[in-house]
């Protein structure tokens, strides 16, 4: 299966399998936006806990926190919200399809860089064990020429991005030769800017309501928040404020599924450090997230770190890890040193000193931040994009099997009687009832057992437990792994103990 087809096949099992729905489908959908159906409700709820307990039950030194959606409006005034969440946009005259002006170059400068990774693959192969990749990438001159013209597009686009100047931006798409993928034609209107913030009021009356933004980050719940739980939390610096919760973007270019919605739910945390000790910190988070993401076992090779060259106006060093998903690799989680600039922002708009004593200095000082913060929805495609298998088996047969990490899996475990006949049905609803006091299972005596165990593969059930006619004589019953198949045949009395700690969280903590 080729990538394309792999992410159709996601798209398809989502739904087919009660994972995600698009929003509103009855009424033809909503564009980007989605639902979670039950056992996407789960995993979504799994992979939530699963970094909760990474950041705040596993840090002394972090708390949570889970403000509200709706701020006071100067709020995203102080953030630079309102006068920066923009989006420069083009449109093509042809196709009538709009882009993201800034992404239309971005994909010019990925498409070179590609080029540059060609021609090395070409010289590995020619030149084999006498290759000097690092010589060749600095002397080739093929390679220069490409880089030079890299560095020379990027200064361009980085100055005309720097200075809002949308003349110039549109210049370098033109002087690029972009055409749209669309209609295939370099027929481009203006560059205009367009706020990603939702809004809406406040208040019984319209007309004297007050204007609120739905929150486009969980940040600065956490910022305006920052004195009120350190004081109440008695922390000290350096500590941080973990929250997850809703954001909403108004996004031109929303596409790619659940990568990027309308409504979607972010994972911060803001960790606080003395001024001048940001970019240590920095650097410490940025090796501890990219281990986070490497835990979940999918293979050090499926992601990266991103550097930006081009920082917001809030931060002094940035970077992005990238999962490769389906269609490339792509931003998973963001890693920025914010500096002092938020609670700097919100002391001068609130009038409210945001300052911590600090007993080590024996002085005040507004803290700098250091701020990872990845999209759960776009975890949850990493994660289901890359369980999903469509396996070839022995007799021919094909079956899907999503070989999510067993302490994610919804379900952890099924309990089957093999027929509902003969006392089976109420020795394994008995041994059901007992199990699901400790972990999510499912009870299932419909169809045949083999089809019983493809829809557990299906939504990654990690074990199947089989009540058969030994099972009354000797209390024992078939423990099926889903990734093995294998069956094995324990005592009633050891199940709870297998699957527990197989699928338990505190297994996946303690390997943190
Ligand atoms: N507080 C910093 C911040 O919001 P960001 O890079 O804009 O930074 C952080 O967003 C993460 O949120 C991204 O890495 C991505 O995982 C997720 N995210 C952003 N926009 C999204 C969208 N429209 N749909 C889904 N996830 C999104």
């Amino acid at each position: 299966m080729n990538n394309e087809e792999l992410f159709k096949n996601v798209i398809s099992h989502s739904k087919e399998y009660g994972f995600i729905f698009p929003s509103s489908e009855i009424y033809d959908g909503l564009s980007a936006v989605y639902d979670y159906g039950s056992y996407g409700a789960e995993l979504k709820n799994n992979i939530r806990t699963y970094w909760w307990k990474a950041m705040v039950q596993l840090h002394e030194n972090i708390v949570g926190l889970d403000s509200a959606i709706f701020m006071h409006p100067t709020i995203w005034k102080a953030s630079g919200h309102v006068d920066a969440f923009n989006d420069p946009l083009i449109d093509n005259k042809d196709s009538k399809k709009r882009y993201r002006a800034d992404n239309l170059i971005e994909d010019y400068i990925g498409k070179q860089e590609d080029k540059i990774e060609k021609e090395v693959e070409k010289a590995k192969k020619r030149f084999a064990e006498n290759f000097d990749e690092a010589l060749y990438r600095s002397t080739n001159p093929r390679i220069t020429e490409i880089k030079n013209n890299i560095a020379t597009v990027h200064g361009r686009y980085k100055k005309a991005m720097e200075e809002s100047n949308w003349v110039d931006l549109r210049q370098v798409i033109i002087d690029l030769e972009i055409v749209c993928p669309v209609s295939g034609t370099k027929n481009w209107t203006d560059v205009r800017q367009f706020n990603l913030m939702f809004s809406t009021s406040m208040g019984a009356m319209e007309e004297t309501s007050n204007l609120l933004y739905l929150r486009p980050e969980t940040a600065q719940g956490i910022f305006v928040n920052f004195l009120n739980v350190q004081k109440t939390t008695r922390m000290k610096i350096p500590f941080g404020i973990a929250q997850t919760g809703k954001a909403f973007r108004n996004e031109i270019v929303a596409r790619q599924f659940i990568f990027r919605m309308r409504e979607f739910e972010q994972m911060e945390m803001q960790f606080f450090v003395q001024p001048g000790s940001e970019l240590k910190w920095y650097e410490q988070w940025k090796e501890k997230r990219l281990a986070w993401h490497h835990s979940l076992g999918f293979g050090k090779d499926k992601y990266r770190f991103h550097d930006h060259t081009k920082l917001a106006h809030y931060a002094n060093a940035a970077c992005d890890i990238e999962f490769e998903f389906p269609f490339g690799f792509k931003e998973l989680e963001g890693i920025h040193s914010r500096t002092d600039f938020d609670l700097k922002s919100h002391e001068k708009f609130s009038g409210k000193k945001l300052q911590y004593f600090d007993p080590e200095l024996n002085s005040s000082y507004v803290p700098y931040v250091v701020e990872t913060s990845v999209g759960l929805d776009r975890l949850f495609l990493s994660v289901l994009s890359q369980s999903l298998i469509q396996e070839k088996l022995e007799d021919g047969t094909t079956r899907d099997v999503l070989r999510l990490p067993p302490f994610l899996a919804p379900v952890k475990c099924a309990v089957l009687p093999l027929t509902k006949k003969d006392g089976l049905s109420e020795k394994a609803l008995e041994i059901f009832n007992t199990l699901k006091l400790s972990m999510y299972c499912q009870y299932d005596e419909k169809d045949s057992i083999g089809k019983r165990y493809r829809r557990q593969d299906a939504i990654g059930t990690p074990y199947c437990i089989t009540i058969d006619h030994q099972t009354l004589e000797d209390n024992t019953v078939t423990i099926r792994e889903r990734d093995s198949m294998k069956q094995d045949r324990v005592a009633i009395a050891e199940v709870q103990k297998i699957v527990g700690e197989k699928t338990d969280i505190v297994s996946a903590l303690r390997r943190l």
